[in-house]
């Protein structure tokens, strides 16, 4: 099993930390006994993870915009991190189609601004740039992509991730290695394209395991816009655990630096539906969906999959927790949320669930 208390008294500096991903990844590092500041605008959804997580007291959470340089320059001074993860994005498809030009400010020059503050910060080792499945060019086929294939998402949200990818790639080479043409000093820099997460405690519009919750809570059935659409699902900590491993590694090795593809196996590659159906299925209580294909639907591309092979080779990664486990964990959470139960206790305890099994 592998040994996060690497993170004891590290300073970890975390964009988006008032989001789903970011929260989790949060409580984990905070688990590990790390020294986190989190940098994010407000939570992006009311209820919000964040503000159920109990993290008050045990980090710093500086609210503020990736778009402000300023006070994004003054957090890394003041703090001085160790070890940098950037989450802070606007991460919905349908959002960028309604505002292309803050998506980009954010996703993309959001990621200039984070990383010429790595640049300004002396005390930087490891930095984790988090993107997306999305980011590549597709063309619709069965086989994975590689971590090499041409980047080039389809939709503005896509297609930003694929620029920020390519402004770190850029970076990495300009600046963060002293042996190339202007490098400053040496940093460890990777990035990681991860796909749909499931699990407790995301409230966001327009994903279905939140609005299957929602619905279920409100004693409705859930209706399911594009039920034949296949799609990947990992449980949130999956790619949570695999992002602290790569800025741990890379920090103790540099070869571990490099561009990941983290998807989950094939076998957790499913259909809306089907998805909709374990759901109900894990639930209970005679929850069903119902299907309301939209005809003028924005334009979603097709399945993606990722081709896994160097995050398997490399950290010997393997999922921990497939479909079934991740929607039972999402259904358990969420049915101690609805009762008013202890949310802290419930995520330590699914987090120290998580990383006794995990398989890497
Ligand atoms: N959830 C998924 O299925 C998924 C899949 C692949 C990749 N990702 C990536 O993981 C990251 C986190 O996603 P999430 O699902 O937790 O999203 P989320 O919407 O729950 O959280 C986004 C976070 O970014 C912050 N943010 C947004 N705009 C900002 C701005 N202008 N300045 C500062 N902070 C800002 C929000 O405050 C929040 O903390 C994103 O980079 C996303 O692209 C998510």
């Amino acid at each position: 099993m592998r040994d996060f208390s690497w993170y004891k008294g590290r300073k970890v500096l975390l964009t988006g930390h008032t989001g789903f991903k970011g929260t989790w990844l949060a409580r984990m590092l905070v688990n590990s006994g790390a020294v986190v500041l989190g940098y994010s605008l407000n939570p992006p959804t009311d209820p919000a993870l964040f503000d159920m997580a109990g993290l008050e007291g045990k980090m710093t959470s500086v609210i503020g915009d990736i778009r402000d340089y300023d006070k994004l320059l003054k957090t890394f001074t003041d703090f001085e991190p160790e070890i940098v993860f950037h989450l802070a994005a606007q991460p919905i498809v349908r959002d960028s189609y309604k505002d292309p030009r803050y998506t980009y400010e954010t996703n993309v020059m959001g990621t200039v601004n984070l990383l010429e503050c790595v640049r300004a910060t002396d005390s930087v080792k490891s930095v984790l740039n988090v993107t997306t499945d999305k980011v590549y060019l597709n063309e619709e086929r069965e086989e994975g992509y590689r971590e090499d294939e041409m980047l080039d998402g389809y939709d503005p949200y896509s297609n930003s991730k694929s620029c920020s990818e390519l402004v770190t790639h850029s970076y990495k080479r300009s600046f963060f290695d002293p042996m190339l043409a202007n490098g400053d000093r040496f940093i460890t820099v990777s990035t990681a394209r991860a796909g749909n997460v499931i699990g407790g405690g995301d409230f966001a519009n327009d994903r279905i395991i939140p609005d299957s919750v929602r619905a279920a809570a409100a004693g409705k059935k859930l209706e399911v816009r594009n039920p034949y659409s296949v799609r990947p699902y990992q449980h949130v900590l999956e790619p949570l655990a695999i992002y602290m491993t790569i800025a741990m590694e890379q920090e103790l090795d540099p070869k571990y630096q490099d561009y990941y593809n983290v998807g989950p196996d094939d076998c957790d590659c499913v259909t809306t539906g089907t998805l909709a159906d374990m759901f109900c299925e894990a639930w209970g209580d005679g929850f069903a969906w119902e299907n309301k294909s939209e005809a003028n639907a924005p334009h979603e591309a097709g399945f993606l999959r990722l081709n896994c092979d160097k995050i398997k080779k490399t950290f010997g990664w393997q999922p921990t927790w497939h479909i079934k486990e991740g929607i039972g964990k999402t259904v358990e959470f969420s049915k101690v949320w609805l009762a008013g139960g202890d949310i802290p206790a419930e995520m330590d305890r699914q987090i120290g669930e998580y990383l006794s099994q995990l398989k890497f």
